[in-house]
């Protein structure tokens, strides 16, 4: 494992350029296949008898380097990247877990990620019991005899809730199940879940990794501690029928999830990420660290102004001091809380959709992380899909306004905000 610092990981780890002719910037291999030298060759490579590359669904050069790199700045052991972030949970999930199977879930997640534990994944026979996350006992509470994974996300999109890792990994621990998280919003340079014992870590690499809002991606990265042999996870001490036989944990030790990732999830549910995505976020991944600082600190700037201005009813922003997150975003982000504010106005939720319609430099999409700044009305879009009562617990209220803030002047933002302000008709204030 690399023993260079973060900022130097996110420019060369991965990268040998020895074998790459020389090139300095990563190349982009755009190629569906690889030529084996000969049968004996290719009979090795598919038995796993030797490494190579095989077909771009599982591996690739360019997606390669960015693996190595993701797995070096999350200190995990290695990474597999995927289509989407979507994909790179579904894919962690589903490698693990079968029809009969239960989760334990934070309740503060991504919109999209509630629907797939709430609603598609049961139709395949695995539940999520969705708990409050504030409470860490709340997971072994909710645990049942057939519980295989626990799930959060370590900074909730959009409630913002830090989580507290060390306390939830300690309870997975206790109930020998692997603890997932999304690590999605703040980015491995603010936060190493692994450090603090989570299992494996996944990204949507689609936001701040990328930030250039080009290119949708996903990772997960295995920290390589968890026991497949424990007597829960037969599937990684039986011999596969999925892989001729094998044996993943016997073959592959504390690899045993990544490699069927791999081998098995990537082949089987075809959620690759294509070399040229791979190449767009490896550029941005470079200058992360110097973007998530930029991120964090207008984001904390903004909300304190929020905070001051007499239109705004409230703001949620782990680093304000009124935050009922901030002692532990001292304690699980000091470097920063990453880009995401969100806020309501005394006008609620008519005013709310009048903020996302009438701002000019914040745009109004469904994404975070990119490099510019971002809005969004969450109840009336992301969690439309939602009951009432789903899109409290998930930490939406109706006069929610979500920003992503972006790495332009803050001076600009400022006054872009307070345009609209001055320009919504808010009759208690009148
Ligand atoms: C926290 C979080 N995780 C996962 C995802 C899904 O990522 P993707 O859009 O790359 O599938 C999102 C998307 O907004 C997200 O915010």
């Amino acid at each position: 494992m690399s023993t260079q610092k973060f900022a130097t990981n996110a420019l060369h780890a991965g990268h040998d350029v020895t074998k790459t002719g020389g090139t300095r910037a990563v190349p982009i291999y755009q190629t569906t296949s690889y030529v084996f030298n000969n049968a004996e060759h290719a009979a090795n490579l598919f038995g796993l008898a030797e490494p190579g590359f095989i077909y771009t669904r599982l591996n690739n050069p360019t997606n390669d380097i960015l693996e190595q790199r993701l797995a070096a700045l999350e200190g995990g052991i290695a990474a597999v990247v995927t289509a989407s972030g979507t994909a790179a949970l579904t894919t962690a999930l589903l490698v693990l877990l079968k029809s009969g199977d239960h989760i334990v879930a934070s309740n503060s997640l991504y919109g999209g990620t509630y629907n797939l534990l709430n609603v598609t994944l049961p139709r395949l026979g695995i539940t999520t019991t969705f708990v409050d996350p504030s409470n860490p006992d709340n997971f072994t509470k909710a645990s049942k005899e057939n519980t295989r994974v626990f799930f959060a996300e370590t900074l909730g999109n959009p409630k913002l809730d830090v989580l507290d890792l060390k306390a939830i990994s300690a309870e997975a621990k206790a109930f020998k199940v692997p603890f997932i998280v999304d690590n999605t919003v703040p980015s491995p340079y603010l936060l190493n879940p692994i450090a603090y014992g989570a299992d494996i870590v996944i990204h949507s690499l689609t936001k701040y990794i990328s930030g250039n809002g080009t290119s949708l991606g996903g990772a997960i990265i295995d920290a390589g501690n968890f026991d497949w042999s424990n007597g829960k996870f037969p599937e990684f001490t039986e011999p596969s029928a999925g892989y001729h036989g094998l044996v993943y944990h016997e073959a592959l030790g504390n690899a045993a999830f990544i490699a069927k990732v791999r081998i098995e999830g990537l082949r089987d549910f075809g959620g690759a990420l294509s070399p040229f995505n791979a190449f767009q976020i490896i550029q941005g991944l470079e200058t992360l660290p110097i973007r998530i600082q930029k991120h964090s600190e207008n984001a904390l700037a903004l909300a304190e102004w929020l905070e001051a201005h007499e239109d705004v009813e409230w703001v949620n922003y782990p680093g304000l001091k009124s935050s009922k997150y901030y002692e532990l975003g001292q304690q699980y982000l000091p470097k920063g809380q990453s880009g995401i504010v969100t806020f309501g106005l005394k006008g609620g939720y008519e005013s709310a959709k009048k903020v996302a319609d009438q701002t000019k430099l914040f745009s109004l999409l469904a994404n975070i992380g990119d490099t510019k700044s971002l809005i969004i009305h969450p109840a009336s879009t992301t969690h439309q899909q939602l009951s009432d009562e789903q899109q409290l617990a998930t930490g939406v209220s109706k006069d929610l306004i979500r920003l992503s803030v972006g790495i332009e002047d803050i001076e600009d933002l400022k006054a872009d905000l307070k345009a609209v302000f001055a320009n919504i008709k808010n009759p208690q204030l009148a």
